[in-house]
């Protein structure tokens, strides 16, 4: 079938990009466009908050405070007030999960169509040090009927099930990378001009990579499958890079090649990570872009959850390294 639209050029504003892609997606109404660009700019508010952390820490040092008194709260939590905000007033969400908060918020709005799970500031160890950090995001529709009161069903869905999912990446610059199961796109925010603009057009990550990503300090309490692989990337002479913050490695090991690990540990029997608001979102990416996620057995998207918070083993990355990581379980 002859696409209707034309491919938009590298340099493209986020906002047409979204909008000249709209179709693409199969329940479109202009709805998950609105809310896509209300995480957008959630984004570039909390780009900006990040940007002024040393200052901040200045400020709150001598014990100034906004009306809110915000000024001086971690900025986890200050970034997950902001896209709680701004989800909330947008109208097409009625429903949030987040790292931040225990329950499931129900931001008062059962007419919207949308369920959003969220790790606000995902890189923790990373906030306070000037190193890379993101925002990681998935979305999808709500089962129940519109206007009935949010159900679990409409909250713990599988992987499999998102309409969209993204991060933003505070590094070196800032960028949105995201998918509506159409592709990757990554764009680049221009701080001078407030606008993401496209840089990264339909990501593919390479099948095979040379880059692996753990944290060997845990070594010891590996199980003895994850042991054997790590021996094996060591004789293949892979480079170890670790940031510490899951996007930030995601983004490289998607550029790049390669795969990153976060296994059980004997302080964390399955692993750390969690599947709702860090798993979930980037294999949906890794997958879009070629590549694979598996908790060592399972695919990660297929995995159905029973609990908001729930970790998994993760391992995900170029397609080649995660088969070759799960032929030693
Ligand atoms: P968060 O900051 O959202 O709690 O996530 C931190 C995660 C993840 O970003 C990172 O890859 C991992 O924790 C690092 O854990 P270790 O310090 O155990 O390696
Ligand atoms: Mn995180
Ligand atoms: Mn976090």
């Amino acid at each position: 079938m002859e696409e209707s639209r034309i491919a938009l050029p590298i340099g493209s504003p986020l906002d047409r990009f979204i909008k000249n892609n709209q179709d693409d997606f199969k329940f479109a109404t202009g709805e998950l466009s609105q809310l896509l660009r209300d995480i957008a700019l959630s984004g570039k508010v909390v780009n900006r908050e990040i940007n002024k952390a040393g200052l901040m820490n200045i400020a709150g040092a001598i014990g100034t405070q906004n009306v809110q008194g915000e000024d001086q709260q971690k900025l986890d939590v200050l970034a997950n007030i902001r896209f709680i905000r701004a989800l909330t007033k947008g109208g097409e969400v009625c429903a949030i999960i987040s790292e931040e908060e225990d329950e499931i918020i129900e931001v008062g709005n059962d007419t919207g169509r949308y369920v959003v799970a969220i790790d606000p500031l995902d890189g923790s160890s990373n906030i306070d040090v000037n190193v890379s950090i993101g925002t990681i995001f998935s979305i999808f529709r709500r089962k129940s009927p519109l206007g009935a009161p949010i159900e679990e069903r409409d909250v713990l869905q599988k992987g499999t099930e998102q309409v969209a999912a993204g991060y933003v990446l505070y590094g070196s610059s800032t960028m949105l990378v995201y998918t509506t199961g159409a592709g990757v796109y990554g764009f680049t925010y221009e701080p001078s001009l407030g606008e993401y603009f496209l840089s990264h057009n339909k990501m593919m990550i390479p099948e095979d990579g040379k880059i692996y990503s753990i944290n060997e300090g845990s070594y010891n309490s590996f199980e003895d499958s994850v042991k054997n692989y790590l021996d094996y990337c060591r004789e293949q002479n892979y480079s170890g890079r670790y940031i510490g913050s899951l996007v930030s490695d995601f983004h490289r090991n998607l550029l790049k090649g390669g795969i990153y690990i976060y296994p059980r540990t004997a302080k964390a029997p399955n692993g750390k990570l969690r599947l709702m608001y860090e798993c979930n979102a980037l294999a949906f990416i890794a997958e879009q872009a070629g590549g694979m996620a598996t908790d060592g057995e399972r695919r990660i998207l297929e995995i159905e959850p029973t609990e908001l918070h729930q970790r998994v083993p993760y391992f995900v990355g170029s397609k080649n390294m995660v088969e070759k990581a799960a032929s030693y379980f």
